[in-house]
């Protein structure tokens, strides 16, 4: 677990000072209670930044921490095994399955992803015999599954209802309305883990996107996220935060209010090339059949879009050129174009300064 005891303002990464950008944290308990206040701050969170801090350091969300903490123990044990038994059944579907390293496009030019990641849907673990990898398929470990999928659903539709009722949404146009869990959908709790690089490395991190989901609630212990936020003018960290996970919007959510809320640029870096990288996502997406508006006036299903982008993210780049020119982004746009990111060899040792030594992983 990361400890922070101050988040620093910048960093050392990549042989340059780099932002951490600051983030509003949002009460778990305090939104499960409707509190005015808070329901007003998520609202504004989601529709000026696109992300923030979810506390579950109250009774109501402590479990759902520790049920993380639990997951992150399978995760160390499921990535040691060998390949081919963490690979038994490939990529069943886009959101159950194994990917191996270098299956999407890296984070810096002609460099692939440098994380494998293991993938299991809320449709599949509802069912009595699902497909999961046998070194994590035994009751114990499908206990701990069942209750990071629960936990992380209860978490994200909390916030789904919160965000419904500052809007004054009724009935079925309340965002969790298009969330049931007995609706197929995409939702699904990944497990990834990056593994260490060098500068000659061409299997490095995750290309900037925004997410198909409607939120992601990401829970990681070491540092590497970046974000660039509307209006901002470079890629920022965001710092892990002890009892929090992070929260952000992804397209469907933008696009069912309308394109009023900030859809997250966001990617992921080496931060510390020498270290494991291991991150829990729960990708908390609308309905197959929702129906909402892209950002090219498209009218389309909330499934139509998960399988074109998902087309998009492991497309080579000379493909990825011809997507919508909207699909990687989600039809947010950044300010002052994207500067490349040249990969240079920093000792991770430089890294920790300007008070990241204030920062203890328990890894
Ligand atoms: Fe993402």
């Amino acid at each position: 677990m990361a400890i922070t005891t101050e988040i620093p303002e910048t960093v050392q990464w990549n042989g340059k000072t780099v932002p951490v950008y600051p983030m509003e944290t949002v009460s778990f308990e305090r939104l499960l209670s409707q509190e005015p206040a808070e329901l007003e701050k998520v609202l504004n969170c989601c529709e000026t930044a696109g992300f923030f801090y979810l506390d579950l350091q109250g009774i109501d969300g402590r479990r759902m921490y520790d049920d993380q903490k639990k997951t992150l123990e399978l995760m160390h044990r499921f990535f040691e095994a060998p390949l081919e038994e963490k690979n038994q059944y490939g990529l069943v579907q886009p959101h159950l399955g194994y990917e191996p390293i270098g299956s999407r496009t890296g984070v810096f030019p002609d460099t692939k992803d440098g994380y494998e990641m293991v993938k299991v849907s809320r449709d599949e673990i509802q069912k009595s015999s699902p497909h999961i990898p046998s070194p994590i398929k035994n009751s114990p470990d499908i206990k701990i599954l069942e209750n990071a999928i629960a936990s992380c659903n209860i978490a994200t539709k909390t916030i789904l209802s919160a965000l419904s009722t500052a809007l004054g949404l009724t009935g079925a146009a309340r965002f969790e309305n298009s969330h049931r869990n007995d609706r197929p959908s995409t939702t699904t709790l990944s497990m990834m883990h990056y593994i260490p690089s060098d500068p000659n490395d061409t299997k490095i991190g995750h290309q900037k996107h925004t997410d198909i989901s409607s939120l992601t609630l990401l829970f990681s212990e070491e540092w590497g996220m970046q974000v660039r936020p509307p209006k901002a003018r470079e890629f920022g960290f965001v710092a892990p935060k002890d009892g929090c996970a992070i929260v952000n919007v992804g397209d469907s959510l933008r696009f069912a209010s309308g394109h009023k809320m900030q859809s997250c640029i966001h990617r992921v870096v080496p931060f510390d090339p020498t270290e494991h990288r291991y991150s829990i996502a729960y990708f908390l997406r609308a309905e197959d059949e929702t129906m909402f508006t892209d950002s090219e006036g498209r009218y389309i299903t909330a499934g139509q879009w998960h399988d074109e982008k998902f087309m998009a993210f492991t497309d080579i780049p000379a493909m990825q050129a011809k997507a919508l020119p909207t699909m990687l982004l989600g039809g947010m746009t950044e300010e002052d174009g994207d500067e490349p990111v040249a990969q240079v060899n920093v000792p991770s040792a430089a890294m920790a300064s300007n008070g990241l030594k204030e920062i203890v992983v328990d890894a």
